[in-house]
């Protein structure tokens, strides 16, 4: 039994066949249309989410299986004190296969050790949620036709932000990609990455102003500043506007490069970039519910 806990739980042969699979659900959908049908998706969601757990939702629907699940921590037996690995043993009993999201990190995992079924770790706190990371990197794939040789600029909240962890982790393992880190000196990618990028011998800057690198990069991947993992509210007001993506600066972007994000946004990109041919983050949302539906079929061994 095999469970997602991080992008790199698949090599970049398994993740190949993952994506060509979500790349026929999206053109042939009908042809997926009963292959859950009977099987049971538990979503169990300990902090608020709308893409993530809709779109998993929507996956396990449109695979002709069905969803159970709760999306507050409240209204859970975590209220009453129940542990991830007794809630787990029992949602076992119910479903065929978990999708998890936690505010600690590691819950998923801790859930797995003791899962009888399939788990997907749907984002724990500041760590890794790899299924964003599956969701841009089969974005990428489908729109440019490759993973290798880019230039990616990763703009925002580099240090809460769990979806650009993942992400760098898994684009370490393609050819000739160069990062370069945007962001606020308080908000840097936090140093194991760094670390890891210099053993590899991966290129990465690390700059405080957008403008100066728009002109150089192949891919924009823009972040929320993440509100919830503030330890204070003035840190969090001083940095939730340090970048707003706006046409001017987009008009210092090549043509052809794309804006991703992983959603949700607040003002970290102008709803007037919205038309720009460059926007990719709607699409985005769009892969997220095809690459989904290749997972399940995958983990459940049905593909
Ligand atoms: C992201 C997350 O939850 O980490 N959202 C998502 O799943 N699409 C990004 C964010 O909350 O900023």
């Amino acid at each position: 039994m095999r469970h997602l806990m991080s992008p790199l739980d698949f090599t970049t042969s398994e993740l190949d066949k993952l994506f060509d699979l979500a790349n026929d659900i999206e053109h042939n959908p009908a042809k997926y249309a009963h292959a859950c049908d009977g099987k049971i998706m538990a979503t169990c969601f300990y902090e608020p989410s709308t893409r993530t757990r809709l779109s998993f939702e929507s996956a396990m629907t449109r695979l002709g299986g069905s969803v159970i699940g709760f999306s507050d921590a409240n209204s859970s037996s975590a209220a009453k004190g129940e542990s991830v690995s007794d809630t787990i043993r029992v949602i076992s009993c119910y479903a065929d296969i978990c999708a998890m999201r936690h505010f600690k990190e590691g819950a998923p995992m801790v859930a797995s050790e003791k899962a009888e079924i399939p788990v997907i770790n749907a984002g724990d706190g500041g760590h890794q949620h790899p299924t964003q990371t599956l969701t841009d990197l089969l974005t990428i794939r489908s729109l440019k036709g490759r993973l290798n040789n880019f230039t990616i600029g990763l703009c925002g909240d580099l240090k809460f932000g769990r979806t650009v962890h993942s992400l760098i982790n898994a684009l370490v393992r393609y050819d000739n990609i160069k990062f370069i880190f945007i962001s606020p000196e308080e908000l840097k990618v936090p140093d194991y990455i760094t670390e890891m990028l210099k053993e590899k011998n991966i290129p990465y800057e690390e700059v405080i102003r957008l403008e100066n690198v728009m002109p150089e990069l192949d891919m924009l991947y823009m972040t929320r500043v993440q509100k919830e993992r503030f330890f204070n509210e003035e840190d969090y007001m001083r940095l939730k506007d340090f970048y707003i993506l706006d046409p001017a600066k987009m008009e210092l972007a090549k043509d052809d490069m794309l804006v991703l994000h992983p959603l949700p946004r607040v003002n970290e990109i102008s709803v007037e970039v919205d038309n720009d041919p460059r926007a990719a983050y709607f699409k985005q949302a769009r892969y997220g519910v095809y690459v989904r539906m290749a997972l399940i079929l995958t983990l459940l061994e049905l593909a």
